[in-house]
């Protein structure tokens, strides 16, 4: 069990709409729809997004997009962040071939999808029956109960050009199958399991500590700070309070915060 401090509060990714914002931000106003994520959980598992109202830094909140609606944007910070570092780090720019373990995922979904948009061919194990062969960017669905790099070997005897890997907890774990990548291809783990070496990279871990606490999340009937007010926190810049519910009825999604 990950190291938590109660009273814990779970989430990560939150949208909601601003309803209040500190005196020294700018660039937000009470109303805007916005999404964010919560910063990390250092030293333990404490803060989350899964409340009524947060108290988070402006610096970690965007307004939300044309087009998306709040209940896409509240599942979307982390693991967009987590597939766009994906994606740079396996430099698709070239096209080539990429093998997602993983591709059924939060992170994975979003992976392919820039990875194709990058013009990448996409090969992804699946269940039998999964929808994924009807998922768009992925060109060839392998049996995820048969033997990986088997399959890839027949198909690509050259290999594949890169491996991105959201499941495998080590590098042991990882090389299984990442025997398929050529002597330059690109290995990424989103778990710290890519080890070392030319090409290789570790774009996140969930479990990671921030590099400083994040104290900016506050449960319903925690008193936030507002505009003219000093922000709870000395450190940090005043706070934007944002609520966690679509104008209109909607049910809350991720929070409110209180954007520092
Ligand atoms: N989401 C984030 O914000 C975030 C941020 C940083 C790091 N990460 C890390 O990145 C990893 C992926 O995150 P996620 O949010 O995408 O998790 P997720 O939604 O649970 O997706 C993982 C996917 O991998 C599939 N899978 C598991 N084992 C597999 C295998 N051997 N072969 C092929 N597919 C397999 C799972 O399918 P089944 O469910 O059918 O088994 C599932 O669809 C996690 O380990 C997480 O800790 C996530």
């Amino acid at each position: 069990m990950a190291e938590h401090t109660f009273p814990v509060i779970l989430g990560r990714d939150y949208a909601g709409v601003v309803e209040q914002v500190g005196s020294g931000v700018t660039g937000f106003a009470v109303g805007d729809q916005i999404l964010g994520g919560v910063p990390g959980m250092s030293p333990a598992v404490h803060d989350g997004a899964w409340a009524e109202l947060l108290a988070v830094p402006a610096q970690a909140v965007a307004h939300l997009p044309d087009g998306v609606d709040l209940a896409q944007a509240g599942a979307a910070p982390w693991a967009g962040l987590t597939a766009l570092a994906a994606a740079d780090a396996l430099d698709l720019r070239q096209g080539g071939t990429l093998l997602v373990i993983g591709a059924t995922g939060g992170v994975g979904s979003l992976a392919v999808q820039l990875a194709a948009t990058a013009g990448a061919t996409i090969l992804a194990p699946a269940s039998r029956g999964h929808r994924l062969p009807t998922r768009p960017g992925v060109a060839e669905v392998l049996d995820r109960g048969a033997d990986i790099a088997a399959q890839l070997r027949q198909r690509h005897p050259d290999g594949v050009d890169a491996l991105l890997d959201l499941t495998s907890q080590s590098p042991d774990q990882l090389n299984t199958y990442a025997t398929v990548v050529g002597d330059d291809g690109r290995i990424v783990s989103s778990l710290g399991a890519a080890g070392k070496g030319p090409g290789r990279a570790n774009v996140a871990r969930a479990s990671s500590p921030s590099p400083s606490p994040n104290p900016a999340t506050s449960r319903p009937g925690t008193p936030t700070a507002g505009p003219g007010t000093r922000p709870q926190h000395p450190s940090r810049t005043p706070a934007v309070r944002v609520v966690g519910s679509e104008r209109g009825g909607r049910r809350p999604i991720g929070g409110a915060a209180n954007v520092k």
